[in-house]
């Protein structure tokens, strides 16, 4: 076969078919194979005008022949064990120069270990982070992107020609070596994990707490939407809220099972927080959250044990400025946990991290896309190294609105509903201020059952307490 195409793509699930499209809408010509091959003849078919700009493809060594050298190779196969096989396939059929673009949802220590294999093996190794689902993969997403500064280089014009843009400026960047780029959407997903679920919990507690039916919800996101929380997830949510169920009529809220999916990006962004020893309890208690709302059948016996029906919050406790309010408090925690959580991987890793950049890159195209990180931008180049909450606007906005964050937290305690993430939020901001920590007591327990010592206030030399002295 004469070799015309100068990128090929594997896999077309919905993302890589999305992904395959865009590409080709953008003025190249696009190899594209499935290991099903009747999934790629009916993405040909299907795509249109598109369709003379893709090469439908049968086998591997047909797929590798058709492209330009040195190729360049993007894989949207599922992550894990499938993106390994699928590397092994091509590695006999590739020649120096040549490189493979991991562009699906790989776990960053996946990708460390692929870009080293790839040091002794004959193509060179990308990872990129690809946000914004199908519309965005179709129309521009937000691309962080891990490996060899050469590769990026390489890559960037498709790379940014593709990707969503913030007043004309590319949703694309370079993160850092190896992992980086995939760690970085790892962290993505772990605050999109948290941002949906304080979402939730302000839907839960204008339905279950204010009695408030679908339709006033949903003009309550619709009008948040248009302030300082603008953003993607705000927007369909009232979207949803307005949905109504074709086969029922009924809300589509109503007829949807309670119980969350996760593929698994939130809860690696929790434990690599944990490896880290950084504290995120934001984005724990989103995946927690969504662990407890999966094990339904548990619920139901939890319901019937304890009492099922939370009560309805007292009239006059809280209004919708408050919940408002408390969901741009949760949000600028969350945001600086996270933005924390990557300050620390920076660091141990080495990676150097451009924080600006990745606020800049998450402001259109991917789903955490939103007005506020246009302000995380700037602050976070105005004072590098300094937390979020500490740089304006942010400061003053916790100032702000922390009163209503703490009034909704407690009125949904009062009333037995669930805000875990909103509440993990204001005990991390509680913890934040506090000079004098009950950490006191742990260190003498310690000491106490384990000899491990503790440092003194007056730093003087005496680690241990007189704990065998001291009477039972
Ligand atoms: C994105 C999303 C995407 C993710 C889905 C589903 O940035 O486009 O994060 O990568 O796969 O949102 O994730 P869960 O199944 O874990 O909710």
């Amino acid at each position: 076969m004469t070799q015309t195409s100068d990128i090929g793509l594997i896999g077309l699930g919905t993302m890589g078919a999305a992904l395959a499209l865009n590409i080709a809408d953008n003025d190249h010509q696009v190899s594209v194979y499935n290991r099903t091959a009747s999934v790629t003849r009916a993405f040909v078919a299907g795509a249109g005008v598109l369709a003379e700009r893709l090469l439908p493809t049968e086998d591997l060594a047909t797929f590798v022949g058709s492209l330009q050298r040195p190729r360049t190779i993007i894989l949207m196969v599922p992550a894990g064990p499938v993106v390994d096989q699928q590397i092994e396939a091509l590695r006999g059929l590739l020649e120096p120069g040549d490189l493979i673009v991991d562009a699906g949802n790989a776990n960053y220590a996946d990708t460390n270990r692929r870009a080293e294999e790839a040091a002794a093996a004959p193509y060179d190794f990308i990872g990129i982070g690809v946000s914004g689902g199908e519309e965005g993969a179709r129309h521009g997403p937000s691309i962080m992107v891990g490996g060899d500064r050469g590769s990026w280089l390489r890559l960037a014009p498709l790379l940014k020609a593709i990707a969503a843009k913030h007043e004309g400026t590319p949703c694309a960047a370079y993160m850092g070596p190896a992992g980086a780029g995939h760690f970085v959407k790892m962290v993505h997903n772990g605050i999109e994990y948290a941002d949906m679920q304080m979402i939730a919990e302000t839907y839960s507690l204008m339905g279950r707490g204010l009695g408030l039916d679908k339709p006033a919800i949903a003009a309550a996101f619709d009008q948040w939407n248009a302030g300082p929380l603008a953003s993607y997830l705000v927007e369909i949510a009232g979207r949803i809220a307005r949905s109504a169920d074709p086969l029922t009529r009924a809300p589509m809220l109503d007829v949807i099972l309670d119980k969350a999916g996760q593929k698994g990006t939130g809860r690696w962004t929790a434990i690599e927080a944990q490896h880290l020893g950084v504290a995120v309890p934001v984005i724990e208690a989103a995946v927690c959250a969504r662990n407890l709302s999966a094990a339904h059948g548990l619920r139901q016996q939890g319901a019937d044990a304890f009492g099922a029906q939370p009560q309805a919050l007292p009239p006059g406790a809280l209004d919708l400025d408050d919940l408002e309010a408390a969901l741009i408090a949760g949000k600028i925690l969350c945001y600086a946990q996270g933005f924390e959580m990557l300050t620390a991987a920076s660091d141990q890793f080495g990676w150097d991290l451009p924080l600006p950049e990745i606020a800049r890159i998450w402001r259109n195209g991917c789903i955490i896309r939103s007005d506020m990180l246009n302000d995380m931008a700037s602050a976070l180049d105005r004072g590098p190294g300094e937390m979020l909450v500490f740089a304006q606007p942010f400061r003053g906005l916790l100032e702000q609105h922390e009163a209503a964050l703490r009034r909704t937290v407690l009125a949904a305690i009062g009333a037995g509903i669930a805000v875990p993430a909103l509440s993990a939020g204001l005990g991390w901001f509680d913890s934040l201020r506090t000079r004098r920590s009950p950490a006191n007591m742990i260190q003498a327990q310690r000491d106490f059952f384990g000899a491990h010592g503790f440092e003194r206030l007056d730093g003087r030399d005496a680690p241990h307490g007189p704990w065998a002295a001291t009477a039972a």
